[in-house]
């Protein structure tokens, strides 16, 4: 039986996102097929394109960090699952495919009555936010956080789960994505236009106890300046790599240097890099209870993740063109 996905086989921009068409076969010991209902689109995805990612696939690749999907056949010796169960996994990449092979111990079992779009922004986002919150540092009610990027997939992810923490919170992001921060329960800051380090300092005096970047490089050192002391800062991507959908040597550079200077720069603050690949080989379990606590969070309604589209699979081209050029909030998904 023929199925499809969607292949990156050479690097570049959206253009290069192909649907084809392949032959479907039975999985092997130990996997499972997973007929997929909702995939995420995410940062990753666009630096893979381009062959700038740390765990870059070779050519070619199907991108696709995060499924939602249902068991479909199992191979010899994988018990766990049953056909027609509900099932979650991250990936990395492959996601943007009719049907996925993944090995039985990495699914997460998804509740039956979930939504596979809200439930898959769960699997990258809300957990990367979750385990940054409740894993890499451990902040109390009343404490301050700023988030760079809040108003896209995980910064939004951020901001709802510290909101349930109780912290007061500050949020950069371009001006038209305003709105979604405040109704999030954070302080926006125009980042294009003001002096975010400035703004901080202004707002609260002596600054945050933990701030969450992905940007990378400089933008480090100024993150590290809106600290309070014995303050945190979370890096945990490095966008700023990517100028125009070119991979820039004098950056690349720059985020080298940058952690270079903060790791080794005594007293002030502390910096810390989070990455949620690394954290999940060093404590497999920890993935599969933070995801089952937010897929009950998500049930309670406590938690309800932001889709900034939801658009057929073979529309990933239009999907990765909305995140490429900023224009999302929330997540993208991908439902088939
Ligand atoms: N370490 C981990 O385990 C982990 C896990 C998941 C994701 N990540 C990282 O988290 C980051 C966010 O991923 P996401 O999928 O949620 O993406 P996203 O935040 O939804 O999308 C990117 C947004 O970032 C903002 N932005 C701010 N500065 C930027 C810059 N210099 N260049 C480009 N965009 C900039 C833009 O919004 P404005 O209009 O507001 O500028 C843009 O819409 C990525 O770096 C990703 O690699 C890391």
């Amino acid at each position: 039986m023929p199925y499809r996905r969607i292949v990156v086989s050479r690097f570049g921009g959206p253009e290069v996102l192909q649907v084809i068409e392949d032959e479907l076969r039975d999985p092997r010991p130990g996997e499972v097929r997973v007929k997929v209902l909702a995939a995420g689109v995410a940062w990753p995805d666009y630096m893979m394109r381009h062959g700038v990612y740390p765990r870059q696939p070779k050519l070619p690749f199907t991108p696709g960090y995060d499924v939602v999907g249902i068991v479909d056949q199992t191979g010899a010796g994988a018990t766990l699952y049953r056909p027609g169960q509900k099932v979650a996994a991250l990936l990395i990449y492959g996601g943007y495919s009719e049907y996925v092979f993944i090995p039985e111990q990495e699914l997460v079992p998804v509740p039956e009555d979930l939504d596979p779009a809200e439930t898959v922004c769960l699997v990258l986002n809300y957990v990367t936010a979750y385990q940054m919150l409740h894993r890499a540092v451990h902040l109390q009610t009343g404490r301050r956080m700023l988030v760079h990027s809040a108003a896209g997939g995980v910064g939004t992810a951020l901001l709802q789960l510290g909101r349930l923490i109780g912290l007061q919170m500050f949020g950069t992001a371009s001006q038209s994505k305003h709105g979604l921060i405040e109704n999030l329960g954070a302080h926006p800051i125009d980042y294009r236009n003001e002096d975010f380090v400035e703004w901080v300092l202004h707002l609260t005096r002596d600054g945050v106890d933990l701030v969450c970047d992905a940007i990378g490089g400089t933008h480090w050192l100024r993150s590290y300046r809106c600290l309070r002391p014995g303050g945190t800062l979370l890096a945990y991507g490095s966008q700023a790599l990517l100028v125009n959908g070119r991979k820039s040597l004098a950056r690349t550079v720059g985020v080298f240097i940058t952690a270079m200077l903060l790791y080794a720069r005594p007293g002030h603050g502390r910096f810390k890099f989070y990455s949620i690949t690394t954290t999940r080989n060093r404590h497999p379990q920890w993935f599969r209870e933070d995801l089952a606590a937010l897929l009950q969070m998500l049930r309670e309604r406590r938690i309800q993740p932001i889709i900034a589209e939801r658009l057929p699979f073979t529309e990933a081209r239009l999907a990765n063109e909305l995140l490429e050029q900023g224009a999302v909030q929330g997540k993208v998904v991908l439902t088939f």
